[in-house]
C-alpha cells in the first residue's frame, strides 16, 4: 500500500504517466500524489482534466507509468479499483440507469441485505430531498434532482474516493451549491477529487491542480493555483 500523510486518508499517486487516446498524446509524464482531502482539478477546456479524472477510477489506463490509488493499480487491479472509486458524470442521465430514484439508489447495494438496502434507500432519499420522488418516472426529475440522485446513488455505496467530473456544471446556482456542499461534506469519510470551471468551488478544496495542455501548470493551495489560471488566461 502506498502510504498517507494525513490520517485515515490513502493518497491517489500518478508515477510518470502519459496518456494516448487514438494515436493523439493528451497527458505527458505526469506524477503527482494527492494526499489531500479535497483535491479540486482546473484548466482551460482540452487541458486533460476529464483524462485525468478518468484515470483514477480505471476507465482510462495509461499508456506508459502507473496510477495506484489506496495503493492499488488502476490496471492491473481495476476490479478493487473500482469497487474504491465512486465515480459522477457531468451528465446525471449517462449515469441513472433505472426508471425510478429508489431503483437506482438500490442498484448501487446490490448484493446487500434487502431490509438494510431498503433502510439505507429511504435514507438516502430522505436526505437528499427525493423522498417525494422515490417511485417517479427518473425522466420526470429536474436537472438538479436528477444530479442529487446521480450523486446519492455514487455515495450510497461509500466509496473510499470520489471523482466527479463537472458534477454542477448543468446546475442552477443553488443546485450548484448544493451539489458542491454535498461533495464537501463527503471529505469525513472519503477523499474527494472535483473537476470543475466553478472556481468558487475549487476554492473551497484543501488543494488545486492546475491542468494546461496535458500537464500540471500548478498545484497546491487553491488561491494560488486560481490565480495562476486567471492569469494565464489574461
Ligand atoms: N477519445 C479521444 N480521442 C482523441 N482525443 C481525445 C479523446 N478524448 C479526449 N481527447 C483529447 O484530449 C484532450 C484532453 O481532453 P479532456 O476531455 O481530458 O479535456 P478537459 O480538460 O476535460 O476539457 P473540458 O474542460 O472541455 O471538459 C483534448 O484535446 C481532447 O480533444
Ligand atoms: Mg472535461
Amino acid at each position: 500500500m502506498a502510504s498517507s500523510s494525513q490520517v485515515g486518508v490513502a493518497p491517489i499517486a500518478l508515477d510518470r504517466v502519459s496518456v494516448q487516446l487514438d494515436g493523439r498524446s493528451v497527458l505527458h509524464d505526469i506524477s503527482v500524489e494527492l494526499t489531500a482531502s479535497t483535491i479540486a482539478v482546473i484548466g482551460a477546456n482540452g487541458s486533460g482534466k476529464s483524462t485525468f479524472a478518468r484515470l483514477l477510477n480505471g476507465l482510462i489506463a495509461p499508456h506508459s507509468g502507473a496510477v495506484r490509488v489506496h495503493g492499488y493499480d488502476t490496471v492491473h487491479d481495476r476490479a478493487a479499483v473500482r469497487r474504491l472509486v465512486g465515480f459522477v458524470f457531468t451528465n446525471p442521465d449517462a449515469q441513472i440507469l433505472m426508471p425510478t430514484p429508489a431503483e437506482d439508489l438500490a442498484l448501487s447495494l446490490r448484493g446487500r441485505p434487502k431490509a438494510e438496502a431498503a433502510a439505507r434507500v429511504r435514507e438516502a432519499l430522505d436526505t437528499n430531498g427525493l423522498g417525494a420522488h422515490a417511485g417517479a418516472a427518473a425522466s420526470t426529475l429536474s436537472g438538479g434532482q436528477k444530479q442529487m440522485l446521480a450523486l446519492a446513488s455514487v455515495l450510497i455505496a461509500q466509496p473510499r474516493v470520489i471523482v466527479a467530473d463537472e458534477p454542477t456544471t448543468l446546475l442552477d446556482l443553488r443546485n450548484a451549491r448544493r451539489i458542491g456542499d454535498l461533495l464537501l461534506a463527503q471529505q469525513a469519510q472519503a477523499q474527494v477529487v472535483v473537476v470543475t470551471h466553478d472556481l468558487d468551488l475549487a476554492a473551497r478544496c484543501d488543494t488545486a491542480l492546475l491542468f494546461d495542455d496535458g500537464r500540471i501548470a500548478a498545484s497546491g493551495e487553491p488561491a494560488r493555483v486560481i490565480d495562476a489560471y486567471r492569469r494565464s488566461c489574461a
